[in-house]
Formats: structure tokens, C-alpha cells, sequence
């Protein structure tokens, strides 16, 4: 393995999560400015002083420009750009989507990649445009993946792209990713797609990046090529995109443009900066408009620079938090087009909430109509049916609910226009409390486990702690989200009540003693996994004759960790010894 992708925490469809290649590190979501190895406006160097810990270039030009090729060959492409970070190279595929041809062959450009000793390759993939008849959508398919099969054999050490073409065929697109997935390479940009954006198709960009994601694997990161406005960000990585690279920073600048986390204005428009980076700090408008051409557009294109690496940094917090939908749905507001796309990724009901977290650090905030349809929403919505023990009670949010509920994610952890009050358990009912929570929680039947349980209460909070039969510990009430974890007796007891594969990680041999000192089980350890987990879920690991190794908290769904080969399934609490 060239590349190593790890996830760190999920929101919406989107990941927070760590690329390695060749000793060096980012965090993504992350944005490659793109360097332009003839035109330095902001050198790479300045770049990496700024932050930015991965760029990228383009081989083909340096390819094309005898002595930038002879001087990349001589001293590597790190030192001729003057940079420690990690630097991917494209191939002259966007060139060939340009002007229809380029003087380089598949075999030649990967080679030079090699040679200059690049981070990241790209093979030369056909972007065929949006729109175009579908037999040439697919021939042109064809010759990506017979590009991919020599690039394949040939790529040696090079860690490398394999972008997912296909016009705008979702069926193609999904295709498309399913071979690559198949496939030894380690990043999947989504390509072609800078004809939508510039058009500001951005509902067809959605369905071409959801059906391309739908087809690969999980455990690859995702790269929009060409995407590089700080406004499409939120909603990009909320459909699962973790990198994005930008020219925009320096060629909006050349228009004298300034870009916003919502949009672009132009410098002749703006009276006040809507920014405090350190352009914008030290300089007014008035100021900015005066300069000479050069320096003004230097300035400009460091601006655009900083908001888009703050945007990026937001969008990680965002998904940290749990808040990325609120951060999409305010995006959303930038621009009609921007709406609508917002409203099409909603009706991805099914891709939406296979990926979504089922706990998360921060409340749910009902700050728009379209938070009903996000799949926390439609989720609680349709869970709260699985309980139908105790009195009903009225939530602003999501209708009514059983009062046993009232502590629970999303329930008690949501902000409306109208305050929902949560109603405590007494030592008389917790225990219903606590079976309707794990029937919520693991579904119809899992009420069971506690038959002969007891909760100790909070004297501080008044809330359940630990749940116990006798001294064996069935499961610990989880006070910021009112969800249970399991213990191992409980974890016991619940595969007793689930039918297989319910709620079960079936691991192999070799996971297994690991699992049952309690260490994390990694994704290549799966064999099998009930469909219906979710991210965040709490889980019980088991072999394959569904003896119980472990319990612990879920990174991946169900299917993602059967599909993956790499990275964490579970997150360990307790080895069964
Ligand atoms: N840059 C923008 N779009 C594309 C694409 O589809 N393929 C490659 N290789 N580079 C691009
Ligand atoms: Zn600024």
C-alpha cells in the first residue's frame, strides 16, 4: 500500500480523516491549491508556509516545457517547486477534455511521473464532457480503464489516481467506480465535472457524485477534480468527496475577483471586506483597487487563498461536531442553483442514511424545513415506531413520541422554534426507560436483555447509569445522547434476542484474540456484518460461530466494512475476556 486513508468521524456522508503517503500527513477533508509550474503567484513554498500540506501540478506541462522536464528530471519535482509537502500530479487530462488532444501517451506521462517522483500520479483518464450521446460516453469509458489496466502494471511505487468518468450516465458513473474499485489504486477523483460547476449545474453534479460514490469502495478517498469554490465544500463532502483542488484562487484573482465562503464578488463592488485574513486586515478595498496590477492580483489570489483553507477547516469541525448539515444548509442559501442541489442530495434518502451517524457530539438544530428531511430526522422519525410502550408525548420536532424516549438522541439533543421538556425517569419506571431506549437502539425484541436488570441512578442528575443483573453488567446508560453501550453480558443477552446477523461484526481467527482484549477490529477482519448497522452503532463483535469477542462502537456501516480492506470497523469498549 502506497497511500494509507484512515477515518476519524463521520457526519452526514462525509469523513474526517488522515491521507499518509510517503511519511507525510494531511487531514482531510483538504485542498490542493493547484501550482502552475510556469506562473508562480504564490510559490508552493509560500503555500507550505500557509498551511497548505498537499498541492498539485501538473506533469504534463512540465512534460511539455524541455527545460522544466530536463530540470524535473535532474533535481525531482520537490525541489523544483521548492516543496516539503505531499505533491499530486495530473496528467493532461484536463488539457485533452480542453483542446481534444495532447502530445503524450498513457505509458510516457506515468513514467514521467515516476522519474520526477511525484506523490501522487494520474493517468491520462478521458473526461468526456456532460451531455454527449451515451455510446460516446461509454467508448470513452472503455479507454479510461484500459489506461487504468497499463497504468496498473506500470505504476510501480507511485501511489495513484484512477478517476471516475462517465459523463453525466449515473449507471456509467456507478460502473465506472465498481471496476476501479476492483482495481490496485488509491484515490478516485470524480472527473469531468468542471463543465457542471461552471455552469452551475450543481444538481447534476450531485447525481454524478452520488452515483459514482454509490459504486466506490469506501475505504479510497474521493477527489473532485476541478472543484475548488469554498461554496460547494460543505455540500461536497457531505456526499462523501474528502479532497478538492482549486485554480480558482489564482484565476478569479486575475479577474480582480474575491471569493466568499458563499460566492465571488468583484473588487470593484466591495466597500468593505467581509474577511479579517491578513490581506484583508491590512489592506482596504480602496487600497487593494489602487495597486498596481500585479500586486493586487498577488493579494487577491492570497485572500482567496485563506478563505478557501478556512472554509475547508470548517467543514472539519463541522463534521467533527455533527454539524455539517446545518453548515450545508447554509451554504445551501448562497445561490438558487446551490438550493437546488442541496433539496436533490435530500432526495438521496436511501445513500443518505446508510452513511449517517446515529449519534452525534452536537444537537440536532431545526434551522430550516429542509432539517425535517435530513436523515437524522427521517431516521428518529421512522425508529420512534419501534416503541410502543408508555405514554405519548408531544415533540416539537419529530411528532409524538413515547415518553420512555425523552432522554434520547435525537429526542432531548434538538433545538426547534419550540422547546421540548424532557421528562426524567423515577426509580419506579427507569427500567422502562431503559428497554424502550434499546429497542429504539437495536430494534424490536432487544427490550428483552434486562429482564431481571436494575439501573443505578445518578443521585447528582437523577439519570440511569450502569444496568445490572446482579453483578453482571447488562449495558451503561450513555448520558449525552441517551443511547446504550453494551457490556458483555448484555452483549450476550442481545444476541440471544437478535436474530444473525443482527447487530453482529463476525471477525476471523486471526481478529480474534485481539478483539477479546479488547483491541479495535480493523476492516480487513470482517467477514460478515448485519446490513443494517450504522456508523456510530453499538455493535457486538462475534466469530464466526457467533460467540461474543467484544462490544465496541462502529466507524463504518454495515456494508462499508465488509466492502473495505483497510482502516477501523470498530471502535473496542470491552473484550470478552
Ligand atoms: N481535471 C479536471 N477534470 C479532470 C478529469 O476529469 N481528469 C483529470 N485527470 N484531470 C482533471
Ligand atoms: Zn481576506
Amino acid at each position: 500500500m502506497k497511500l494509507k486513508f484512515d477515518v476519524k468521524a463521520r457526519d452526514a456522508a462525509g469523513r474526517l480523516g488522515r491521507i499518509e503517503v510517503n511519511g507525510k500527513r494531511i487531514e482531510t477533508p483538504a485542498i490542493m491549491p493547484v501550482v502552475n509550474p510556469k506562473i508562480s503567484l504564490v510559490s508552493a513554498k509560500e503555500l507550505e508556509e500557509m498551511g497548505f500540506g498537499i498541492i498539485i501540478t501538473n506533469s504534463y506541462i512540465i512534460y511539455s516545457d524541455p527545460e522544466l522536464r530536463a530540470r524535473a528530471l535532474e533535481v525531482g519535482l520537490h525541489r523544483l517547486l521548492g516543496y516539503g509537502g505531499i505533491i499530486e500530479v495530473d496528467s493532461g487530462s484536463f488539457q485533452l477534455m480542453r483542446y481534444g488532444d495532447v502530445e503524450v501517451s498513457n505509458k510516457e506521462i506515468v513514467e514521467f511521473q515516476k522519474a520526477i517522483k511525484a506523490d501522487i500520479g494520474t493517468f491520462l483518464d478521458v473526461p468526456t464532457v456532460p451531455d454527449v450521446d451515451v455510446n460516446r460516453a461509454e467508448g470513452d469509458l472503455m479507454v479510461t480503464i484500459e489506461r487504468a489496466r497499463e497504468a496498473e502494471r506500470i505504476k510501480g511505487e507511485l501511489a495513484m489516481n484512477a478517476a471516475v468518468q462517465g459523463s453525466t450516465y449515473p449507471e456509467l458513473r456507478r460502473k465506472a467506480a465498481e471496476i476501479l474499485s476492483g482495481m490496485d489504486f488509491d484515490i478516485h477523483p470524480i472527473g469531468a465535472v468542471v463543465p457542471l460547476m461552471e455552469s452551475y449545474r450543481f444538481s447534476d453534479l450531485v447525481d454524478v457524485v452520488v452515483a459514482s460514490k454509490e459504486g466506490l469502495r469506501p475505504d479510497r478517498p474521493v477527489h473532485l477534480f476541478g472543484a475548488g469554490h469554498p461554496m460547494l465544500f460543505a455540500l461536497a463532502a457531505a456526499m462523501g468527496v474528502d479532497l478538492f483542488d482549486s485554480a480558482s484562487y489564482a484565476l478569479y484573482a486575475r479577474d480582480d475577483r474575491y471569493i466568499t465562503p458563499s460566492g465571488t464578488m468583484r473588487l470593484e463592488d466591495i466597500e468593505y471586506f467581509p474577511c479579517s485574513c491578513p490581506v484583508c486586515s491590512r489592506h482596504t478595498p480602496e487600497e487593494l483597487r489602487e495597486m498596481p496590477k500585479e500586486e493586487r492580483e498577488r493579494l487577491l489570489a492570497l485572500h482567496n487563498l485563506w478563505v478557501i483553507k478556512s472554509e475547508i477547516e470548517r467543514v472539519r469541525q463541522a463534521i467533527k461536531e455533527g454539524s455539517l448539515w446545518r453548515l450545508v444548509d447554509e451554504r445551501a442559501r448562497s445561490h438558487p442553483k446551490m438550493f437546488a442541489a442541496y433539496k436533490r442530495l435530500l432526495s438521496y434518502e436511501r445513500f443518505l442514511e446508510e452513511r449517517e451517524p446515529v449519534t452525534k457530539p452536537s444537537a440536532f438544530f431545526k434551522v430550516s424545513e429542509e432539517s425535517l428531511r435530513w436523515p437524522t430526522a427521517l431516521r428518529a422519525i421512522k425508529r420512534k415506531e419501534r416503541v410502543s410502550a408508555g405514554e405519548k408525548i408531544k415533540h416539537p420536532i419529530f411528532g409524538e413520541i413515547s415518553v420512555y424516549l425523552s432522554l434520547t438522541y435525537p429526542f432531548a439533543q434538538s433545538e426547534g422554534e419550540e422547546s421540548f421538556t424532557i421528562v426524567k425517569p423515577s426509580r419506579e419506571n427507569v427500567m422502562e426507560y431503559i428497554r424502550a431506549i434499546a429497542e429504539y437502539q437495536f430494534g424490536k425484541g432487544a427490550g428483552r436483555i434486562f429482564r431481571d436488570a436494575r439501573a443505578q441512578m445518578s443521585r447528582k442528575t437523577g439519570m440511569p447509569r450502569q444496568v445490572k443483573a446482579g453483578d453482571k453488567h447488562i449495558a451503561t446508560f450513555r448520558p449525552d445522547d441517551g443511547l446504550l453501550t453494551l457490556g458483555i453480558e448484555g452483549a450476550r443477552r442481545l444476541r440471544d434476542a437478535l436474530e444473525f446477523p443482527r447487530m453482529r461484526v463476525v471477525v476471523d481467527e486471526e481478529a480474534e484474540p485481539f478483539a477479546r482484549k479488547g483491541r479495535n477490529v480493523f476492516a480487513k477482519f470482517v467477514l460478515d456484518a448485519d446490513p443494517g448497522i450504522r456508523p456510530y452503532d453499538e455493535v457486538i463483535v462475534v466469530n464466526e460461530e457467533d460467540e461474543v469477542l467484544a462490544t465496541g462502537q462502529t466507524v463504518l456501516s454495515g456494508r462499508e466494512m465488509v466492502a473495505a480492506a483497510t482502516g477501523l470497523a470498530v471502535r473496542v469498549r470491552r473484550g470478552a475476556g
